[in-house]
């Protein structure tokens, strides 16, 4: 990436651009070395030794296959202390790349299931995001993924558990493997997540057996707030109506896309871009795919020759669609615009 025809230096552009992030999973952050420390710390004998054995496990091409590294590799995450340090790499990381303002989602259940309890793991992230804000200016809130291959019933319980909690979550989500998983599976679930004042998203995965009508379930049944990928929605022009209607952000994540599917759907991204969807720039499992928000946004700008003013629309759109105050909210924008201003770029 060099310039584009008015002169700016897009690389520099996009690496001080002030950034919100709002597709990230907590555990994705689990780099080789932390995971390799964790293991130490935890008595934990790996089969892997090296940043390099952890790296060559990485071997996916698929959500389902990603999925399969993706969960073992999560056992090293034992203390209160594991899941600080987990949460304050990524948004040291993150702080480091100009993002302000993260909502980052945790799968509980991938925890809580192994024996960990809910409260270590909540307590432990809430402490990494104190610490982080405190030490690099960085705010972040917390969204609770259900695992969506494991009951409604466990997810039921799973909200229960949270509510002493609801001050640190922000909202609920959905994810893992959604085949033969819809997001129906979930409607009294997330039904009583809104009464208890959650706000609602739910991934709707890249070219999944049955995407379109998952995504028609998450839109008209749930009502969810926000939709996580969804690019799906460019086979359906009702949908992508329909979601520019209720005004839904929709979280990409270029980068990921091109591990579990054949590319990274910039055309779709940059054509409902194009189209006035609220569509957002995000990092996904940054660790595994090698891709934080810098590296999405740049990776998105060549494919798809994006120009500064879209590059300044995505990042507005992240802003737009977060779950902040309009106090926050204003805040955050104005300092984008003035950014890109000092650049020549109007919103
Ligand atoms: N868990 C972590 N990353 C995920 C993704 N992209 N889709 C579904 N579940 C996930
Ligand atoms: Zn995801």
């Amino acid at each position: 990436m060099t310039t584009d025809i008015s002169g700016i230096d897009l690389a520099a552009f996009i690496g001080g651009l002030p950034k919100c992030e709002l597709h990230l999973h907590l555990e994705g952050t689990l780099a080789p070395d932390l995971k390799l420390q964790l293991a130490e710390r935890n008595g934990i004998e790996l089969e892997q030794k090296t940043v390099a054995d952890v790296e060559a496990t990485y071997q996916f091409d698929s959500l389902a296959s990603f999925l399969a590294v993706y969960y073992p590799a999560m056992g090293v995450l034992q203390s209160a202390e594991d899941f600080r340090d987990l949460a304050y790499a990524y948004l040291t990381k993150a702080a480091g790349q100009g993002v302000r303002y993260v909502e980052m989602f945790f799968d509980p259940q991938a925890h809580t299931g192994r024996g960990v309890p809910f409260d270590v793991v909540i307590k432990g992230y809430r402490q990494g995001i104190e610490k982080a804000h405190a030490e690099h200016g960085i705010s972040a809130e917390l969204i609770m993924c259900f695992l969506r291959d494991l009951s409604a019933e466990f997810a039921m319980a799973t909200l229960m558990e949270s509510l002493p909690y609801k001050d640190w979550i922000i909202g609920v989500g959905l994810d893992s493997d959604e085949r033969d998983n819809p997001p129906s599976k979930f409607a009294a679930v997330f039904a009583r997540a809104r009464k208890e004042g959650y706000l609602l998203t739910m991934h709707c995965d890249i070219d999944q057996v049955g995407s379109i009508d998952n995504i028609r379930q998450a839109v008209e049944e749930i009502g969810v707030d926000r939709i996580d990928h969804g690019t799906n929605i460019v086979e359906s022009p009702e949908l992508v109506a329909e979601v520019k209607r209720r005004g839904l952000g929709l979280t990409c994540c270029p980068v990921s896309n091109s591990f579990v599917t054949s590319d990274m759907k910039a055309t779709e991204i940059v054509s409902l871009l194009r189209e006035g969807v609220r569509v957002t720039v995000n990092s996904d499992d940054p660790a595994y795919f090698g891709g934080y928000m810098t590296e999405n946004f740049s990776a998105l700008t060549d494919k798809a020759g994006l120009t500064p003013a879209e590059i300044l629309r995505l990042a507005r759109n992240a802003f737009e669609v977060a779950w902040l105050t309009p106090r926050k909210r204003d805040g955050y924008l104005a300092e984008l615009d003035a950014y890109a201003e000092s650049f020549g770029i109007t919103a």
